[in-house]
């Protein structure tokens, strides 16, 4: 089953792994587009069942928003389909939680129209929507004006962050977790070492509000009090971004969902 490594890649570290899986369909970005507005620093890959790379996405941060595009699917992956979705997902709960993003769509060979109508589905909001003036004022305009200049045909767009809910989405079949769950449980501060699948699985289970399994000490992900629930994703990322830390955010995510340490401790939440 294809997976998005949970691994963030520089774009040199992505081209070089995707090159090295796909020599016949190298990785290729218009040349304008590596550096200044659209230059992309953080990337994805979508991997098959060799783990070998089917496709990929990026994004960078900025002071004011975040800049996320450069999504290509190999031929292969474009047979399995799906990238755009798994992709996503995968990168939504690694960009800044409070900042829109913005993108320009022009599909490379496909139909544009299409493509930018699963955009506006998906919450992107272009300079000719009638919410684009609202949407707008969140960002500086400087930011609008270099983009209004870089895409004159306004073929970009801006979209708020989603929600948790859609950050929970990326649950695997083949997940396995209850070995190194209890592992990890009994001895969480033994130094051993929490895998990047195991993290991203730890991810989403807590989202899904299938961990902690202890409903009697813990508060499920989605009856957590907003400062907790903020605390936890902090914690996730920092797992995400520092592999070495995870013991250490791992016990704080278990401190932030103990019902002791929520307002609502005293909530009923299916235990
Ligand atoms: C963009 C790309 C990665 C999509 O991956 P995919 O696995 O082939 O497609 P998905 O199964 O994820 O399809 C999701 C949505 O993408 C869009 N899409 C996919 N192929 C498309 C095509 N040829 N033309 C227009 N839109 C397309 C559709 O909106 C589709 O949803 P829909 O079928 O409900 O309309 C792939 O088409 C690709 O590599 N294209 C070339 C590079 C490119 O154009 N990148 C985007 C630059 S902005």
């Amino acid at each position: 089953m294809p997976k998005v490594l949970p691994a963030i890649f520089s774009y040199e570290d992505m081209k070089s792994k995707w090159n090295q899986d796909n020599p016949d369909e190298p990785y290729t970005r218009r040349k304008d587009l590596e550096t200044g507005l659209y230059a992309l620093d953080k990337w994805v890959l979508r991997v098959d069942d060799e783990q070998n790379a089917i496709a990929t996405v990026g994004w960078k941060e900025h002071g004011s928003h975040t800049v996320v595009g450069g999504m290509l699917a190999s031929k292969k992956g474009r047979e399995i389909g799906g990238n755009n979705r798994a992709l996503q997902d995968a990168r939504e709960p690694q960009l800044n939680q409070s900042k829109p993003l913005v993108a320009a769509f022009g599909h490379r060979d496909g139909d544009n129209a299409r493509w930018i109508s699963n955009a506006k589905k998906n919450g992107w909001v272009f300079s000719q929507d009638e919410e684009f003036k609202q949407v707008q004022s969140a960002l500086p305009e400087a930011v609008i004006s270099d983009w209004n200049s870089a895409y004159p045909n306004g073929n970009w767009a801006i979209r708020t962050i989603r929600g948790k809910d859609e950050f929970a989405k990326c649950v695997y079949s083949d997940d396995v977790f209850s070995e190194w769950w209890s592992v990890v449980k009994a001895k969480p501060n033994s130094g051993k070492k929490i895998s990047d699948s195991q993290w991203l699985m730890l991810k989403e289970k807590i989202l899904d509000d299938e961990l902690p399994v202890d409903r009697k000490k813990y508060v499920k992900y989605s009856s957590l009090a907003d400062i907790n629930k903020r605390m936890v994703l902090y914690y996730l990322k920092l797992g995400f971004a520092r592999p070495r830390r995870r013991p250490e955010a791992y016990n704080g995510i278990l401190e932030e969902m103990l019902r002791s340490s929520n307002e609502r401790y005293d909530i009923e939440d299916g235990n």
